[in-house]
């Protein structure tokens, strides 16, 4: 943690060209995923952030070497673990970090971690990974403060998930790689994060359909090598930077703002009177008129993020009439509200359940990033309010953005760290 704060100057067009990095949840998944082999593993596109450094160390911590060959390009072995315990002054960091579970009990037949940090975002259970470990035939159990599974080898078997969670489907996608027999995960999540693991897990030698819908086959293997990986662009850093071109109205090119994963904010920016063109490289964002209120919700995907919920509701504050935004996925997302009504927005809530009235001219003052969204809300509140916006504990930020100031600079921005 550090005291930086972000300055910003409000008022200023975006324009220009900008380059989405690698994707952050991406990112931290197929680290994990790089322990079910004794092999070599190349990722290639890692973004530079905190994230991916809290994951790094847990990994390390457990025996993995990593050497970083070039700039967002790491080799990694875990050839040789000295253990499948995930240090609890580690894991409490990031909420992946429970991610080590499934592959160190396929591996190993052994793995413990606590139940891991992340934002302060609701409540985030973990059921539907330990009773899917459970049914994969794992004695799943709490020792201390930590989760502790054991199994001298899965056994694949069918799961149902009570909620299409992503790190869960994930968990237990990796889990089944190595089982005996064939896994069907039945709900499953249908992010393109967790396509992208399936297509790296097969490159390594696993037998996975059905990744990026809700029923996933697995089929078990003895063994998986290793695999040279390119991590997919960040849909919702893209996404942030399409909704701050809209709020500025400004004109942007975003490379690598995949539409194909976005299909469900370029609707909505669309629906609220932005401009969205798919173009050679990615997206071009341009807004040259008023916006028009609109209702969304975050659910699972196809729908709206819900880790871009808080960055639409900024931008709504500046559309002409009561906009409805439903947060479906977590039940405490809406803490960012406080920090954006101190800017002069008209946005109250109920339940889970944000009310925007606009256009409302927001103020630069003083606000907090309480979590790496809420955060990059702020930013984009910054970037339309009339004067200077001062936002401390930007390390929340800079745990899932890759140099989002200097990228914003470069398109326009006045926003400084001091
Ligand atoms: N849930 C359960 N039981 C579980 C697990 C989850 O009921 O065992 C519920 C949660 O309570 C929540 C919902 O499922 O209501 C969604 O949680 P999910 O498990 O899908 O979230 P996650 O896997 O912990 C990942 C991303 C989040 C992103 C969500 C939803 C990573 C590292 N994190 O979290 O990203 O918001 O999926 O898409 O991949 C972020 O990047 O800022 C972030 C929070």
């Amino acid at each position: 943690m550090t005291s930086e704060r972000f300055l910003i100057e409000g008022g200023h067009r975006l324009q220009g060209a900008v380059r989405v990095s690698g994707n952050k949840n991406a990112a931290v998944h197929t680290l994990a995923a790089t322990l079910l082999t004794s092999d070599d593993c190349y990722l290639e596109n890692v973004p530079d952030i905190g994230d991916v450094r809290f994951m790094l160390d847990i990994m390390q911590a457990l025996g993995t070497k990593v050497e970083r060959i070039s700039p967002g390009v790491l080799r990694l072995n875990s050839g040789d673990l000295r253990t499948f315990i995930a240090p609890s002054e580690l894991a409490i960091n990031l909420r992946a970090s429970f991610l080590v579970m499934g592959p160190l009990l396929a591996r190993f037949g052994e793995a413990a971690c606590c139940p891991p940090g992340g934002d302060i975002i609701g409540l985030r259970p973990l059921d539907v990974h330990l009773s899917g470990f459970a049914i994969l035939g794992a004695d799943v159990r709490r020792e201390g403060d930590k989760f502790v599974a054991r199994a001298p080898r899965l056994r694949g078997s069918r799961v149902f998930m009570d909620y299409p969670s992503v790190l869960g489907t994930q968990n237990l996608m990796m889990a089944a790689t190595l089982a005996e027999g064939t896994t069907v995960i039945v709900n499953a999540a249908a992010e393109p994060e967790v396509a992208s693991l399936a297509e790296m897990l097969n490159a390594m030698g696993a037998r996975i359909c059905g990744a990026g819908g809700h029923t996933i086959q697995i089929e078990g293997v003895r063994s998986l090598h290793g695999t040279s990986h390119r991590l997919i662009p960040d849909r919702i850093e893209a996404g942030t930077l399409a909704i701050a071109a809209a709020i500025t109205e400004g004109e942007v090119d975003i490379e690598e703002g995949l539409a194909s994963h976005l299909d469900a904010l370029i609707w909505k920016l669309r629906e609220s009177g932005v401009e969205v063109e798919e173009t050679e490289v990615g997206l071009r964002v341009r807004r040259r008129g008023p916006l028009r209120a609109v209702n969304a919700q975050a659910v699972p995907y196809p729908g709206l993020p819900t880790d871009l919920q808080a960055p639409m509701s900024v931008l709504l504050t500046q559309a002409q009439g009561v906009s409805f935004i439903y947060e479906r996925v977590f039940d405490n997302r809406l803490l960012y509200v406080g920090e954006l009504r101190k800017m002069g927005a008209e946005v109250v809530t109920s339940g889970t359940t944000a009310i925007v009235s606009g256009p409302t001219p927001l103020i630069g003052v003083s606000v907090r990033a309480l979590d790496i969204r809420a955060g990059a809300a702020l930013v984009l509140a910054g970037l339309a309010a009339q004067g200077l916006t001062e936002i401390s504990d930007i390390y929340h930020l800079d745990r899932g953005y890759e140099a989002l100031d200097q990228k914003l600079r470069s398109l326009g921005a006045v926003i400084q760290r001091v």
